[in-house]
This record gives C-alpha cells, structure tokens and sequence, in this order.
C-alpha cells in the first residue's frame, strides 16, 4: 500500500517517470526521395521535428513503401498515416473531383498561371471541400510541366492512335488521352515502370523528375516537350489528428509546412530541368519539340476536353479557374 503511495508520488513530480512519447506523423508519399516531393517532405521533416523541439517525430514513407496511390488515400482516413502530398489527378476516387480542373489540357501557360489558381479563391474552396472526407488540405506543392513518353516519336496526333498510355485516376486525364486517339490506363505509380517493361502499357505522360527517378527513360525511346499538362499535389493530413494536436505544437507545424511549400516551389522547375538534362545525357531516349504547327493540332484536339468535362467539375469551377489562369477559351 505504502509503496503503491510512494510510486503516485513519484510520477507526479515533473520530470520524474517516462519521458512523453513523442507524436508521431507518418507522411507517404509514393515518389523517389530524389524528387521535387521528396526532398519537401524531409524538409518539413527536419523544420517540423526541430521546431517542436523533439515533441513531434516525421517519419517519411516514399516509394510506395507502405501504400499505393489509392491505398495512401484510405489509410490517411483511418488514421493509418497522418499526411500525405497525393496529385491532385487522384482526388476524384475520394469524391472531390473538382480537383481534376488543374488536369484540364494546356490550362496554364506557365508557373505563375497555376499558382494564382491554387494560391486563389479556387484553391482554398478546393482545401475546404476535403474537411467533408475528414482531411484537412494544407498546402498545394508544384511539380511543373508534363510531357509524353513512348517507343514512337509522338509528334502529330495520329501518332497516338492505339497507344496504350498509363494514366493517372483522373477522368479528365483519361478523356485527354481518348482525345488523342490513345487508350488510356488508369495505374497506380508505383506499377508504371513494371507495366512499361512488361508492355501492359506503351507509354505515358509525367514530369522529367519522376521519369528520371523511375528510369522511365531507360524503357521508353521517344520523349515528347509538350507541356500539355501540370503536375503539382495536395499536402494533406488526417482531420481528426491534425484538430486534436496542442495548438503551440500545431503553430510550429504550419510554420514548417509554410517553410517547406515555399522550398518545394521553388525547387520545383530546376529539378526538373535537371532531370530533363540527365536523361538527355543519357542517350536513351530521344526529345520532340514539337514545332508551332504541331502544337497546334495537339491544341485543336484536346481543348473539346475542357468542353466535355464540364459536367463532371461544374462550370463554376471551370470559369473560377479560367479567371485565375488567365485563360481564354478558343472560340469555336
Ligand atoms: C503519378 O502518379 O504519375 C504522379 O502523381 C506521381 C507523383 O506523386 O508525382
């Protein structure tokens, strides 16, 4: 009794028995640690575990090491990992589908159209849309420009017909490819380099950063600069998780997320230049510029896309996202 007492009373005092265990985030995300998203999220881990002084643990999950694309989806809902930075191509199977509107084809001429469409109105409704699923949408990460990759050159339109081509789980994406003649295949990540060695596919679309990192370009003898379409994702986290967080620890957390977004950013077009020139290095593969005539007609097939789409994502988010990107719509 009179030890059960002394134990009580030991506990009670600060610093004396265990010391707190620290909370743990599981952030996975299915790219090489050597890529844009990557090397953003062992920069939060770094800002997130320095800032909260060891109270918080970031464990970074990459390359499909605990789940594939759909997969990393359910398990952030159960509570099975706490963060994730998914494309945004892969939010439809969640139900906000809305989030397809940044795979419209040729939607942003450049950087900075696409970041006033998530740094906008449109992004931040597009973040609170998520709370419905229990996810809190945190920040948008760039990824930059697509291309198109396959063992053809892939220079006129009809170049595409009867091209399997691997896709992510958008339906905007899978109507791009259908405009382009080509039979699209929905895919996780993580199955692309095998699906290409084993011929379940032809080719696909993706940045020079993830080609490089999957040595895509080792299997694929044609690589079109199209720029067709942008790649960037959504840094996510469980709801439930991220509410129940002591406020000072959640503070020092959106300042290391505000730190890393920033570097993810701006990393974002050199890595991929960077990729894009080792591959180029590497003689695998050969590089399409198509030239403006070309462009064009790749142009004049995919803009029926933003027309077809429109009762999947709802005109009002297609005009929100015209007026920040700065977009006109051809006149038909
Ligand atoms: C893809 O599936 O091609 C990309 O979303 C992978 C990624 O996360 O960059």
């Amino acid at each position: 009794m009179q030890r059960r007492h002394l134990l009580a009373a030991a506990l009670a005092l600060p610093g004396a028995g265990r010391a707190q265990a620290p909370i743990v985030i599981k952030f996975s995300h299915v790219v090489a640690p050597d890529t844009p998203k990557g090397k953003a999220a062992l920069r939060f881990k770094a800002l997130a575990e320095a800032r909260t002084g060891g109270r918080v643990r970031v464990e970074v999950y990459p390359d499909s090491q605990l789940y594939k694309d759909k997969e990393e989806m359910e398990a952030l809902q159960l509570g099975s990992v706490q963060m994730l930075a998914p494309s945004l191509a892969k939010f439809g199977p969640l139900g906000v589908k809305e989030f397809e509107v940044f795979d419209l084809p040729f939607l942003f001429k450049d950087t900075e159209a696409f970041r006033a469409v998530t740094d906008g109105p449109l992004g931040a409704e597009l973040l609170r849309r998520l709370e419905a699923k229990g996810i809190k949408g945190l920040a948008y990460w760039d990824n930059g420009f697509q291309i198109m990759s396959a063992n053809r050159p892939l220079r006129q339109v009809s170049d595409f017909k009867g091209l399997k081509m691997r896709i992510q789980s958008s339906k905007v994406l899978d109507a791009q490819m259908r405009a382009l003649g080509a039979i699209p295949q929905v895919m996780a990540f993580s199955e692309l380099r095998q699906a290409l060695q084993t011929g379940l596919v032809d080719g696909t679309e993706g940045v020079p950063s993830n080609f490089l990192t999957q040595k895509i370009h080792e299997l694929q003898k044609h690589m079109t600069l199209s720029n067709h379409g942008h790649l960037a994702y959504a840094v996510i986290v469980n709801k439930k998780f991220w509410d129940g967080l002591p406020a000072d620890v959640r503070t020092a957390l959106d300042g290391a997320l505000k730190e890393a977004t920033t570097y993810a950013n701006a990393i974002a077009s050199t890595e991929n230049e960077a990729a894009l020139a080792s591959i180029r290095a590497s003689g695998r593969t050969r590089m399409h510029t198509l030239t403006p005539a070309e462009l064009e007609a790749w142009r004049e097939a995919l803009m029926p896309v933003h027309q077809e789409m429109t009762s999947r994502l709802g005109q009002a988010t297609i005009t929100a996202a015209y007026r920040a990107a700065g977009f006109v719509a051809p006149s038909r």
